[in-house]
């Protein structure tokens, strides 16, 4: 075959190595606008498994790597003075020059045509290397293939805020990967700098665009920014240079980072590879490896024996999956630095270096007692300590510390989020949510929720949901509520609603969200707009509407009171009633009620408030909020979520339960572990406000991370405790937990104990395995 690779980094010089290696009868051309020396950037870093991958694919260039790896395993994380150092990290990396000069070589002496010092452009494809078989775009983030028919390769190209300048060093770090935080007259300035060669560190410096606009970078030349840099930093580089070698970036030598993810990587015979097609963020340090390891699985198809065209669809199915689960765990890495000031602010060292070292996700709370457990004992102790308000005597898992709400103790920090049943009649909560609520309390969460009860008939959402509108259901509440209080520790909070524009629908294993065949009763919300398009259209409400449903709230309130709950939560999520004056989505009013968010929060900050005023003061107030409506601005963003959130606090609510979505069927979430954590995180941090996180929480670790890294004061749990009630008791016999915060039923006590010897003895086969 006849290939050309367009651009000569990793990734365009890996796939001739291993094109080459298949079959060295292909004629392959590199093309490349750099000398083979002026290669840009400092070092790069691997992981074993990388080194590993690399090794199967060509012994010769791997090992030739392998031998000029710098090791380390300590991240050091200096901030006002103090450096917290923790172990067991387990970095490899080399410098990028010294990594190409080997590739190049290897590609040499495997017959590969290497030409530098030419810049190609898009029309040679048609033109140069028209007789191609195969033209390779491998010319990097800028890709000029790719940007020449972005809407052909289905590009989505986010250009983030901060600004960041790749910089060198010869100071060395002891060691160390160090992440170092500066405050200066503009704001926060940080580096990540990691040794890659005997003498030499790569020095990425980052800011956020307002510190960099104040800074006035983008005026300086790359000297003049290295010499800032080098003055803002220089109590951590004994007397050493910041050096430059970007001489390829016109103007400032500033940059801010594109997350780039094509969806088609193949236009005819060119096919996209490395950082053209996709981008990891440097924070996570995979781009090079993302690029080698395309290489890999471009040549490995392209030798599969199928046709070329379904060979390149092969390779683009498997990596563009490998890319998208790097971006996620880079978004969410990257984010973390774009909001850096707010940890900095709200933590003490240990957890915002805590908070620091899980913030892609991909590291969590067991990895880190992997990687160091005196270290992560230590973080453990700490915050129990802070949770307790006195010196803890030993560490404790972050899940199992005591959280306070008024006067309400809560034993631990998991809740069952509320979940609806579905099975009442007439309102009526029956026999199965006795024995629903009755075990799951018996579980060992620290507070469970009931569904969402309604205040009224017509505020149901569908025929099976559960009220507390009249004084039978108020008794059946008290029933169960007896019952989790004389037999659980589990505190119990009514989640009170009124289904506004998304009521009368099918109970949730019929068609969800949709009409009853028949009997359906009259909707109100605040505008005249249905949740879609089979929904009904509800009534606008008139002043006497809310006059009426704020008095069944306040009744409703009444009688929660009265059946006995520690907690209430007004729900103002998911499209329903209150939710839907919040959401610009359904909320389309012209009076004092609907246009800015302060009009769209009047009608329920003024429920919230009445419902405060008769609230037993003890007692807490939640309000669930949907943080985002997942429709970009045309709906609630997360940082609107940061105002809504405050106005609730200053209504009287003293923490926000941060759900998201299912306000608008046009939502697009983007779903994943944990997936509406950064915002309960956002709102926690930025506005000082206690949250719940919840959505796809469901492993101890998750919940021990979000915790610990403060990213939420509490965690729901909603489907895991579907299908095991026991869920905090089993994450207690797992850790094996044995203190005050999980209560076992002593009727079950041999069960739980029967159950921590098998999971121990399973833990140690594991390890020996
Ligand atoms: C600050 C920073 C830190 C990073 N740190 C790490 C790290 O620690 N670990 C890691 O794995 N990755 C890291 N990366 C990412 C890494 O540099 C890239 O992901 C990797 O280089 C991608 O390889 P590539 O071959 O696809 O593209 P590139 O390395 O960009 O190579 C593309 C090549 O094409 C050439 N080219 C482009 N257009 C033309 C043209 N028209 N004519 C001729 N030649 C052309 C360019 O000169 C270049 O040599 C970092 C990136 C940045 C910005
Ligand atoms: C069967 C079911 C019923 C639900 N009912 C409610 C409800 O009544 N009120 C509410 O705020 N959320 C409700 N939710 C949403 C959950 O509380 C939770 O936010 C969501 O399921 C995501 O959490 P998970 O990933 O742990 O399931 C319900 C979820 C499920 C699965």
């Amino acid at each position: 075959m006849k290939i050309v690779c367009l651009g000569g980094g990793p990734a365009g010089v890996y796939l001739a190595i291993s094109m080459k290696l298949h079959n060295p009868g292909h004629a392959i051309t590199v093309y490349e606008r750099n000398k083979p020396d002026d290669t840009f950037g400092w070092g790069v870093v691997f992981s074993d498994q990388t080194m590993d991958n690399l090794r199967l694919n060509d012994p010769v260039s791997a090992q030739a790597i392998i031998n000029e790896l710098v090791h380390w395993d300590y991240i050091d994380v200096h901030l006002k003075g103090q450096v917290e150092r923790s172990g067991g990290h387990g970095f490899i990396g080399i410098g990028r020059r010294r990594m190409m000069q080997i590739l190049y070589a290897r590609a040499r002496e495997l017959g590969v045509e290497l030409i530098f010092q030419q810049e190609f452009e898009v029309d040679d494809i048609r033109q140069r290397f028209a007789d191609a078989d195969l033209i390779v775009a491998a010319d990097g983030i800028n890709s000029k293939i790719r940007n020449s028919d972005l809407k052909g390769f289905e590009a989505d190209i986010d250009l983030r805020s901060n600004k960041f300048v790749w910089l060198g060093t010869h100071q060395c770090f002891n060691d160390a990967f160090a992440f170092i935080f500066e405050q200066t007259a503009h704001g926060w300035i940080w580096a990540h700098a990691y040794q890659f060669d005997r003498d030499t560190s790569t020095f990425i410096v980052e800011c956020q665009p307002q510190t960099f606009d104040k800074w006035g970078f983008e005026h300086m030349s790359h000297a003049e920014s290295a010499e800032a840099c080098r003055q803002i930093f220089a109590n951590h580089l004994d007397g050493h240079q910041l050096l430059t070698n970007s001489r390829h970036i016109r103007g400032s030598a500033w940059i801010s980072f594109p997350r780039v993810l094509c969806h088609n990587w193949i236009k005819d015979n060119v096919v996209l590879i490395g950082d053209a097609a996709h981008t990891a963020h440097y924070s996570i340090g995979s781009g090079t490896k993302l690029g080698l390891e395309d290489a890999i699985s471009l040549a490995h198809n392209m030798h599969s024996g199928q046709p070329v065209r379904e060979a390149l669809q092969a390779y683009q199915e498997e990596r563009e999956l490998e890319a998208l689960k790097l971006q996620s765990a880079a978004r969410n890495s990257m984010s973390w630095f774009e909001n850096a000031p707010r940890y900095i602010e709200n933590f003490d060292m240990k957890q915002f270096t805590y908070s620091l070292l899980t913030r892609s996700q991909r590291v969590s709370h067991e990895n880190l007692r992997l990687r160091d457990k005196e270290w992560l004992e230590g973080i453990e102790q700490a915050f129990a300590g802070r949770a307790y308000g006195k010196p803890a005597s030993g560490p404790v898992p972050p899940m199992f510390t005591p959280f306070k709400l008024r006067q309400m103790t809560l034993k631990n920090r998991v809740v069952v989020s509320p979940m609806s049943m579905y099975s009442a009649i007439e309102g009526m909560p029956s026999d199965w949510h006795l024995v629903h609520y009755g075990s799951l309390a018996m579980g060992g969460a620290g507070l469970v929720y009931t569904e969402m009860t309604d205040i009224s008939p017509e505020g149901r959402i569908t025929p099976g949901c559960a009220g507390i509108w009249n004084d039978d259901q108020q008794a059946a509440w008290q029933r169960i509520v007896d019952f989790v209080h004389t037999h659980t520790a589990a505190k119990f909070c009514l989640q009170l609603g009124h289904s506004g524009p998304k009521g009368s629908t099918q109970v949730g294993w019929e068609v969800i969200d949709k009409p009853l065949d028949e009997g359906n009763w009259k909707i109100i919300g605040p505008s005249p707009v249905p949740y879609s398009p089979v929904n009904q259209v509800p009534r606008a409400m008139t002043r006497a509407d809310m006059d009426k449903a704020l008095s069944d709230y306040v009744a409703a309130t009444q009688r929660a009171e009265g059946a006995g709950f520690d907690m209430l939560e007004l729900h103002c999520a998911h499209g329903y009633l209150l939710s839907a004056f919040i959401t610009p989505v359904l909320n389309k009013r012209h009076d004092e009620y609907g246009g800015c968010l302060e009009n769209r929060l009047r009608y329920p900050l003024e429920v919230c408030r009445a419902l405060r005023a008769i609230w037993p003061d003890p007692k807490p107030l939640a309000v669930r909020i949907s943080a985002n409506d997942w429709i970009g601005d045309a709906g609630v963003t997360p940082a609107e979520a940061v105002l809504i959130a405050k106005a609730f606090v200053g209504a009287g609510a003293d923490i926000i339960n941060v759900s998201a979505g299912q306000t608008s069927p046009d939502a697009e979430p983007i779903y994943g572990r944990m997936f509406q954590t950064p915002f309960a995180d956002q709102i926690r941090n930025e506005a000082g406000i206690p949250t719940m996180a919840v959505g796809n929480i469901y492993e101890i670790d998750h919940v021990n991370s979000i915790i610990a890294a403060g990213r939420a004061d509490l965690c729901c749990l909603a489907r895991p405790h579907l299908m095991d009630r026991y869920w905090t008791l089993r994450a207690a016999a797992q850790q094996e937990y044995h203190g005050e915060s999980v209560r076992c039923p002593v009727q079950y006590l041999t069960g739980f104990e029967q159950l921590e010897r098998n999971l121990k003895r399973a833990a140690e086969i594991a390890i020996n395995a």
